[in-house]
């Protein structure tokens, strides 16, 4: 649609199986059968954005410093600035009447996905059932119309995760999309639509929206654990306080830590295994870092759970594989530390993202430290993919490859 606004606002969308015949006089519609057939014809929302790099080398750069704009306007969708309460946003999900959750969806989009998992099931009592959607959609979970779905998609076209919609509609589930394109096919098929609002993103590599995924999780976790009565009212201020404080968090620590990403990526560009690690949001957070370095700069990188390191990753500890350790100073802190200290008495090399309070109690030689604000754990997983993306952005660069549009890689996988 947004290829089409130069030309005109009023779009029809075909379904699966539908043939146009368009001349000069108009289109002519017919079914997989023949027959002529009526198809709706919109008032598109998109406009003809003016997509261009501004003053960055890459779209990548210049989405990964859009965040904190893009984050606050998909905030205001969610929850209300002025009384720090969350909205109810799309209300054909009630998550007051609920017994559960499935969530699908493919690459960074499903660790989106995989955080907000802990949130709705710490903060909304909510089970929640998750898949990479190429593994979903053929597993046959056995659901329950009490279940709602949610898709999280940027371009809302992915082949797995809509035929992992598909699968759940079949099951009689109500369907949510969060997405970032309002025509998308997902979009279309969904009863409850999630914009995460994040504008175009046209790197490969999925930054801005992964963030604002994140942000509108974030929100309707929140949201969902008031709809379910388990939230005070001072508890709801708190969360959503901390949710629009963290525009303003993100760019202080954008304006900061470039400088010492920069020079640290020279080093991490020397390696060719690269290990991550988290506990709680901080291991999808691993498993994103992982992704990010590997599918743009080429370096094998792998996301473990810290706490599976001594399961069999130990083994690969040496000084030729640097472990980025991702550490706010949580509730999981002293158990990623001890972590820390295994690879170092083996000669890792450990680059270790923490915050003011996490670098102040650790005592550990590093490679690097990089040291963030202290943040609520809410709003941690999006405070430290600034490091993940810039460190991945800036290795990529270093090593010359082609950032915006890695190897082999498309934006949108629209089969399987
Ligand atoms: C992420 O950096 C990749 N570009 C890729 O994993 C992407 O997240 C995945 O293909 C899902 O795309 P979607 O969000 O458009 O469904």
């Amino acid at each position: 649609a947004i290829a089409l606004s130069p030309f005109t606002n009023e779009i029809t969308y075909l379904v699966d199986g539908d043939c146009a015949i368009v001349t000069r006089q108009g289109a002519e519609i017919i079914d997989f059968s023949g027959k002529p057939v009526k198809r709706e014809r919109q008032i598109s929302q998109a406009t003809a954005y003016v997509v261009d790099k501004g003053n960055h080398r890459h779209f990548m750069e210049k989405e990964i410093y859009e965040q904190p704009e893009v984050i606050s306007h998909a905030l205001s969708h969610y929850v209300d600035f002025a009384s720090k309460t969350v909205k109810q946003a799309d209300t054909a999900i009630d998550f007051a009447k609920l017994s559960g959750l499935a969530i699908s969806a493919c690459g960074t989009a499903y660790l989106s996905g995989l955080i907000g998992k802990y949130w709705f099931e710490r903060y909304a009592r909510l089970p929640v059932e998750i898949d990479v959607a190429s593994e979903f959609r053929y597993r046959e979970i056995p659901l329950v119309p009490t279940q709602a779905a949610l898709f999280i998609s940027q371009s809302g076209e992915t082949a797995d995760t809509l035929a992992a919609l598909r699968y759940c509609q079949q099951e009689g589930l109500k369907i949510g999309a969060v997405v970032n394109t309002r025509e998308s096919t997902m979009a279309r098929e969904s009863d409850a639509i999630f914009p995460i609002l994040a504008g175009p993103e046209i790197g490969v590599a999925s930054t801005k929206a992964f963030t604002c995924q994140l942000a509108v999780l974030a929100s309707l976790a929140v949201a969902a654990r008031k709809a379910r009565g388990t939230v005070t009212a001072q508890q709801e201020t708190d969360l959503v306080r901390h949710l629009t404080e963290m525009p303003r968090i993100m760019s202080k620590v954008l304006n900061s830590i470039q400088p010492q990403i920069e020079a640290l990526s020279r080093d991490l560009s020397r390696f060719k295994d690269v290990l991550y690690l988290g506990r709680g949001t901080s291991f999808p957070l691993a498993l994103e870092g992982a992704l990010k370095l590997k599918e743009i700069s080429y370096i094998h990188a792998e996301g473990y759970a810290a706490g599976e390191l001594k399961h069999g990753p130990i083994a690969l500890i040496d000084e030729n594989m640097p472990v980025i350790v991702i550490a706010p100073h949580d509730r999981f802190f002293e158990k990623t530390v001890s972590n820390m200290q295994e690879v170092a008495a083996r000669g890792g090399r450990i680059i270790f993202i923490t915050d003011e309070k996490g670098a102040a109690a650790s005592k550990l030689d590093t490679m690097a430290t990089i040291t963030l604000p202290n943040v609520d754990e809410l709003i941690a997983p999006m405070v430290f993919s600034l490091p993940i993306q810039l460190l991945a952005y800036h290795t990529a660069v270093f090593m010359g490859a082609d950032v915006d549009q890695p190897r082999n890689l498309a934006k949108s996988v629209t089969v399987e």
